[in-house]
């Protein structure tokens, strides 16, 4: 990452977030501002804890930081700054900013995050407000992560035009760093987009080498890295998982080298 010309707070608290080899691990476990107590977050202080000093960065809202987070924890905090939907009712796309710069400041959040909702009802809605935030955080330094999220259409929003445009339109809107899916061509929506990418890993897969395969093949294509989540804390061994990840992201292991280590960790 190039801080030349950047503010130093904004630097400062990007050159934590994005490691010198130019890449990151987040783990998100912001999941429960729309899904409740999502399998795996029940807990999400308890499940964090052990988690922590394999990554780079946590996502989460402030709700659960305040009331499940030890304050004296060193991994940055990348605050879930949009919501007011959820699972139950309506289209997820229908989200805004819940979080005020003051609250954002007093948490003292490295970052923020928040989605939006590209080639939805509530395009406009929500890249306004990405802009907004960008404008709110600039005073301070603090960076804005953006999501491309796809709410309950993420089978058919998995194609690198889409994910490339939104993307892109993020990045435009001011974003520092853009959340996506890994899709085919990858290369694509990584090369048009002039921030680091990082990827989410969507839905528990089968195995864990697939998890290791796609993150590897998302940064051999351009990713700087990931902001995963239930492939993480669903699964049988998180901390293993995590150290796999690690292990891929940083120490260039390949998705078989990782899988040793995972099975290496887990079944110790
Ligand atoms: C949920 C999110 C998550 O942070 C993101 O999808 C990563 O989690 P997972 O790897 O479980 O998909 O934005 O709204």
């Amino acid at each position: 990452m190039n801080w030349t010309g950047m503010e130093w707070g904004l630097a400062n608290r990007l050159s934590k977030l994005i490691k010198p080899d130019g890449r990151c691990f987040y783990l998100a476990m912001d999941h429960g501002y729309f899904q409740g107590p999502t399998h795996g977050l029940a807990r999400p202080g308890e499940a964090a804890k052990p988690l922590l000093p394999y990554v780079d960065g946590l996502f989460m809202t402030r709700g659960v930081v305040r009331s499940t987070l030890d304050p004296a924890m060193e991994t940055p905090l990348i605050l879930r700054v949009s919501g007011g939907n959820s699972m139950a009712i309506g289209d997820l796309a229908d989200e805004d900013v819940t979080v005020s710069i003051d609250e954002i400041i007093r948490i003292n959040a490295a970052a923020v995050g928040m989605s939006t909702y590209i080639g939805s009802d509530f395009q406009h809605r929500t890249l306004m407000a990405l802009a907004n935030l960008v404008n709110n955080c600039a005073p301070y330094g603090i960076p804005v992560m953006a999501v491309t999220a796809v709410g309950r259409e993420l089978k058919e929003k998995l194609e690198p035009r889409f994910l490339a445009l939104a993307c892109r339109i993020c990045a435009e809107h001011g974003a520092h760093v853009v959340k996506t899916y890994y899709c085919d061509d990858f290369e694509k929506v990584a090369a048009g987009c002039p921030v680091p990418v990082v990827i989410a890993g969507g839905p528990k897969t089968e195995t864990e080498l697939e998890v290791l395969q796609f993150v590897y093949d998302g940064i051999q294509q351009g990713a700087a890295g990931v902001n995963l989540g239930r492939n993480i804390w669903q699964n049988e061994h998180p901390v293993a998982m995590a150290r796999a990840l690690q292990g891929v992201i940083h120490e260039n292991l390949t998705p078989d080298q990782a899988h040793d280590l995972y099975l290496t960790i887990g079944n110790s």
